[in-house]
């Protein structure tokens, strides 16, 4: 039994730092999201009784031990204990942008895992089990499964049967709304989301002021879309991102995702603003930044940010896709 399935990643408009539930994978406020058109993953996954044991490839290469392989196997049993079967698996999975540099490469790649795993394993999941499953592997893959505006619903049930992701609008609502990602370092970065959030929780004085406010946040983001109110969507995402910021860096160890390179964009981005040229930042678990603006600003912001020395490269994305089952295996 073996499927494809291609998803999406995605960039928080107001994030998602600190759980609720470490075994369920439950936040403590909800979230709000952008599906990407540019960036995905691509997963095969088949089972089969031929394998003495779990496999998994990444970008051509076998990952045996590590962090990553961990976390594959153990949704491969979560899988496996949800379809009642006890064969192994080989999974075969490719980014088309450098894994774990704050890119969201986790959510799209356990909700590649998901989709593929479920329907190699039998199981018919509608988009909302999905998001669970995926919740489950790495809580912003929950957002991984749908198109377009996407928010992560905290929920209340203890088991998370309510906490998934949900569309607020299709990637034709804002045809216009720009992402423009600028892959600052591609190097693996220094503390993973998921350690770096538990640290935060557990350390950081200011993590109460987060837990108040951000689940508004969330709820204002949301109408700030279905307006498609840019000035205020930008606004607020890049303040909820400062706010998590400064969670992380008054964390004990301080946790700093930030490069030279990041702050210069930042300090740019705000001068140029004051100039008339509208535009915002956001930055997750690592030291890219992605800016926010209109399709009107996006030639002239992309000239701009060539022009600062020490980004790799510059992609410009729009709302994307839903998780699709593809035809073609990778193996
Ligand atoms: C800063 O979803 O990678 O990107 O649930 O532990 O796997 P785990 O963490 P992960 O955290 C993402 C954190 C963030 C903000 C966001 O995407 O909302």
């Amino acid at each position: 039994m073996k499927a494809t399935a291609q998803a999406q990643s995605n960039i928080a408009l107001t994030k998602y730092w600190g759980k609720r539930d470490a075994k369920w994978m439950l936040p403590n406020n909800g979230s709000v999201s952008m599906t990407l058109d540019q960036f995905f993953t691509v997963t095969t996954v088949e089972f089969d009784s031929n394998y003495a044991q779990d496999e998994f490839w990444l970008n051509r290469q076998k990952m045996a031990e590590g962090e990553e392989a961990k976390e594959v196997f153990a949704h491969l049993d979560l899988i496996r204990e949800m379809a009642k079967i006890s064969t192994k698996a080989k999974v075969m999975s490719e980014n088309n942008f450098p894994t774990a540099a704050g890119l969201a490469s986790s959510a799209s790649g356990l909700a590649a895992l998901s989709m593929a795993g479920a329907n190699a394993a039998g199981l018919n999941l509608n988009k909302i089990e999905l998001s669970i499953l995926s919740r489950r592997g790495s809580g912003s893959a929950a957002r991984s499964i749908e198109a377009g505006f996407v928010e992560w619903i905290r929920g209340t049930d203890p088991e998370g049967k309510d906490s998934h992701g949900r569309q607020i609008a299709p990637p034709e609502h804002w045809p216009e709304f720009r992402m423009i990602v600028n892959i600052v370092k591609t190097g693996q970065k220094k503390w993973k989301s998921r350690a770096g959030m538990a640290q935060t929780v557990a350390t950081c004085p200011y993590y109460p002021v987060w837990k108040e406010t951000a689940q508004k946040d969330s709820e204002q983001m949301r109408e700030f879309i279905l307006k498609k109110d840019f000035t205020a969507v930008g606004k607020l995402a890049e303040f909820n991102s400062l706010k998590m910021h400064a969670t992380m860096i008054t964390t004990q160890p301080p946790i700093v995702y930030w490069h030279p390179v990041t702050v210069d964009i930042m300090q740019n981005i705000l001068q140029w603003r004051e100039e008339g040229l509208e535009s915002y930042f956001t930055m997750d678990a690592g030291p890219q930044v992605k800016v926010m603006c209109l399709e009107k600003d996006e030639k002239e912001l992309v000239k701009r940010l060539n022009g600062i020395s020490g980004i790799e490269r510059i992609e410009a994305c729009k709302a994307g896709p839903a998780a699709k089952l593809l035809e073609k295996h990778l193996f």
